[in-house]
């Protein structure tokens, strides 16, 4: 290898810089153990107790080619935001962020760029993250059946290789690295409700009591038709002629309100934004300003990569939400998305001298063609940014970076939504305890700042099933708060799919109804009772497990360890749940099965090694095992679990656990051991327990019920109780 390489020894990991100037670089965790290493030419081995790794380094044609041997029966997680099975095996993957319409299984790529990757062969598991927003591809076993090949298509990288063995061990390790995920306010766990686009503002407002008159609902979403020509931090007066009175009197109601932000910068001298911006956007060239096509028309984009920028776009935000009193912020097309297509035909226009009859044509033509997009990552070619030209910011315009050098797209273009989350971070920060942003894209280290949604997934059931996949994907590379469209966004789907896709996700940390314009109406007040009743329930669930789910939050957000995962996380030596992705654990206590077909009254369900109980039902299975099962929504608690829910507690086993509590996220000490409940530590509120598989009554407390399954209410909080056997 050449002689610009650095080697640095971390806790658990091995750090190797190739070249200089990162625009976003990490450090290594310091602490032992660390790996040892050899280098001989361009084969670095590295070993730390029993586990050992070998990758080749190679430059070649301005790229760098990590390669690495592939175990005939090695798995191969994470990679984010991939719409793939767990095990991604045969596939050519690309990290370049693409505004994917519509996309279903091995559609490639999506939103988000992350690679960072979890190898896992007889039972240990080996990370290995590749920072680099450059353009890359992974080739897993694709090209050659025995190999992993990263190409970086760039001269420059870090190269972070973790060491576990275990998948929890690297996750955590990774977001000590690229940091944790931020901590969400309580309220982003409500049931939140949007569309494409909720005007005007009258109708938003009987929208929202509407949707109270049925069912608690946390927050709204104001998409772009909210604004004046879709120019970023205006408003359209005539749809919303008082927006300040709209927003104080929703949060009379106790409802969040979220604007969605755009990237994009009208072209239009006068307006203010333009005006501001014109010297901080991306470049064309040496003078010009990059212009392109977005929402609003001819525009262009602010350059995320320059503090100067990030600072100017913090004031903007700043300024907004104070003004109106926002809630957080929803930041959509930050890939960022371009109509690049739509400035073709421009440029035809000009030169041929079409008319908007046959302008209109051609767009709706591409947009056709364009319905196609991406590649599929199971089809061996050679992918080059150029294959996302429709929609993506051409890779040769350029940024300005803060040392003065000019960089072109191309190395730095999967970065640019997390600096511009960042900027959006650290403006919420100085104005709210609480932040809340949802970004659509993003690369590795956008946990810190933001919630991911998985963008434009079609509302079938295909789309269901993949969603499941891809929010485990995520989970699996640092993304905890994740979630989707219930219901799906494009094409319509009819109401047994978004009910089930509610159930379904019901424990998924961000849950948000949302759909295009077109689609079949999802808003509760207007649907079917059947399906209704369906919807209010996986609410209600929901929010039965609120205590549990904000539980997991602060342990994400101090642990590292994800919120939802799939069964693999926690049964590593379990082949089998490896293949399982239509169902999840919720943290290590609960699993959740959901039903993805139309028509089923129940569906086979997997249970790892351990001892389960049926939540519904209180029957008691042993896995490793295959069970059919009959239920609305197939829930299953592990043994050893206590769980905190709605004003109580769920047990079922023995054992010692710490509940984060409270919005500060108090620490509670409880065991149960011999019939004796004991609660030390910062005190929970507990007025109801449920013991489950045990038929018990409280000593000291009179119990209301002691079936199974039933909570006991008791008179007062607990420190400890003794049950009759
Ligand atoms: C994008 C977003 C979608 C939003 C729409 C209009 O397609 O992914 O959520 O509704 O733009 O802003």
């Amino acid at each position: 290898m050449e002689d610009n390489i650095k080697l640095e020894r971390g806790k658990k990991v091995l750090k190797i810089t190739i070249g200089y100037d990162l625009c976003l670089s990490f450090n290594a965790p310091i602490g032992s153990p660390s790996p040892d290493f050899e280098m001989d030419r361009d084969t670095i081995s590295l070993r730390l107790g029993n586990q050992s790794l070998k990758l080749d380094i190679k430059k070649e044609d301005k790229k760098i080619i990590i390669t690495k041997k592939l175990g005939i029966k090695e798995k191969v997680l994470g990679f984010g935001e991939k719409a793939l099975p767990l095990n991604k095996r045969r596939v050519r993957l690309a990290f370049w962020n693409y505004d994917h319409l519509g996309y279903n299984y091995y559609d490639d790529p999506l939103y988000l760029s992350i690679p960072f990757t979890i190898f896992v062969e007889n039972n240990s598991a080996i990370g290995l993250f590749i920072n680099s927003p450059a353009f890359c591809i992974a080739d897993i076993g694709l090209s050659e059946y025995d190999k992993f090949i990263f190409e970086v298509h760039d001269e420059k990288c870090e190269i972070f290789v973790i060491f576990g063995p275990q998948i929890s061990e690297i996750l955590r390790t990774y977001l000590e690295i690229t940091g944790k995920p931020f901590l969400p306010p309580i309220w982003a766990l409500g049931y939140q409700i949007s569309r494409y686009s909720y005007f005007p503002q009258d109708y938003v407002l009987d929208i929202a009591k509407n949707y109270l008159s049925e069912i608690p609902i946390s927050a709204l979403y104001l998409d772009i038709d909210y604004m004046d020509g879709y120019k970023i931090f205006t408003w359209n007066n005539k749809r919303f002629p008082e927006p300040k009175a709209m927003i104080e009197e929703l949060h009379k109601l106790g409802i969040k309100v979220i604007p969605i932000i755009d990237p994009y910068i009208k072209v239009e001298e006068g307006y203010n934004i333009y005006e501001e911006a014109k010297t901080l956007c991306i470049k064309r060239d040496n003078k010009n300003p990059y212009i392109t096509m977005g929402w609003p028309g001819l525009c262009t984009l602010p350059d995320f990569m320059r503090k100067e920028t990030q600072t100017w776009w913090s004031s903007k935000i700043k300024e907004f939400v104070e003004r109106y009193g926002f809630d957080g912020i929803w930041l959509d097309m930050n890939e960022p998305s371009v109509f690049n297509y739509k400035m073709i035909i421009e440029d035809l226009s000009t030169k041929f001298g079409l008319s908007e009859e046959i302008k209109a044509i051609i767009d709706r033509l591409v947009y056709i063609l364009g319905s196609k997009r991406g590649v599929k990552a199971n089809v061996l070619r050679n992918i080059s940014p150029n294959d996302f030209f429709d929609l993506s910011v051409e890779p040769n315009v350029f940024h300005l970076l803060d040392n003065g050098k000019m960089t072109e797209h191309k190395y730095l273009r999967n970065a640019y939504p997390y600096f511009q989350a960042k900027a959006t971070y650290e403006a919420l920060k100085e104005i709210r305890k609480d932040v809340f942003i949802l970004s659509r894209s993003g690369y590795a280290g956008i946990q810190k700042y933001a919630a991911i949604w998985t963008g434009d997934v079609p509302s079938t059931w295909e789309g269901l099933k993949l969603t499941l996949a891809i929010l485990l994907n995520l989970s699996l590379s640092g993304i905890s708060f994740c979630g989707c469209d219930l219901g799906g966004f494009v094409e319509r789907g009819d109401y047994e799919l978004i009910a089930r896709w509610h159930q379904a996700c019901a424990f998924v940390p961000f849950y948000r109804v949302h759909k295009d314009k077109g689609a079949t109406e999802a808003e509760i007040y207007n649907m079917p009772s059947k399906y209704k009743k369906k919807i209010k329930e996986a609410i209600d669930l929901r929010m039965k497990f609120l205590p549990y789910l904000w539980h997991l939050c602060w342990k994400s957000h101090l642990e590292g360890e994800p919120i939802i995962r799939p069964l693999c996380y926690d049964f590593q030596e379990d082949e089998e749940s490896y293949y399982i992705e239509d169902e999840y654990m919720v943290g290590s206590s609960l699993l959740c099965a959901p039903i993805l077909e139309p028509n089923s009254k129940g569906r086979e369900v997997y249970l790892p090694r351990s001892k389960w109980i049926d939540f519904w039902n209180g029957e008691i299975q042993e896995g490793p095992t295959y069970i059919e099962c009959v239920a609305e929504l197939p829930i299953f608690i592990r043994y050893g679990s206590a769980i905190p829910v709605k004003d109580g507690i769920i047990i079922f086993g023995e054992g010692d656990w710490r509940i984060y509590h409270d919005e500060k996220g108090k620490v509670a000490e409880i065991s149960y051991k011999n019939n004796v409940l004991k609660q030390y530590g910062e005190p929970m509120e507990i007025r109801n327990i449920m013991i489950l598989a045990q038929k018990i009554s409280p000593r000291g407390f009179k119990a209301n019920y002691n079936r199974l399954g039933t909570m006991i209410e008791l008179d007062k909080t607990f420190k400890e109780i003794e049950f009759d056997k």
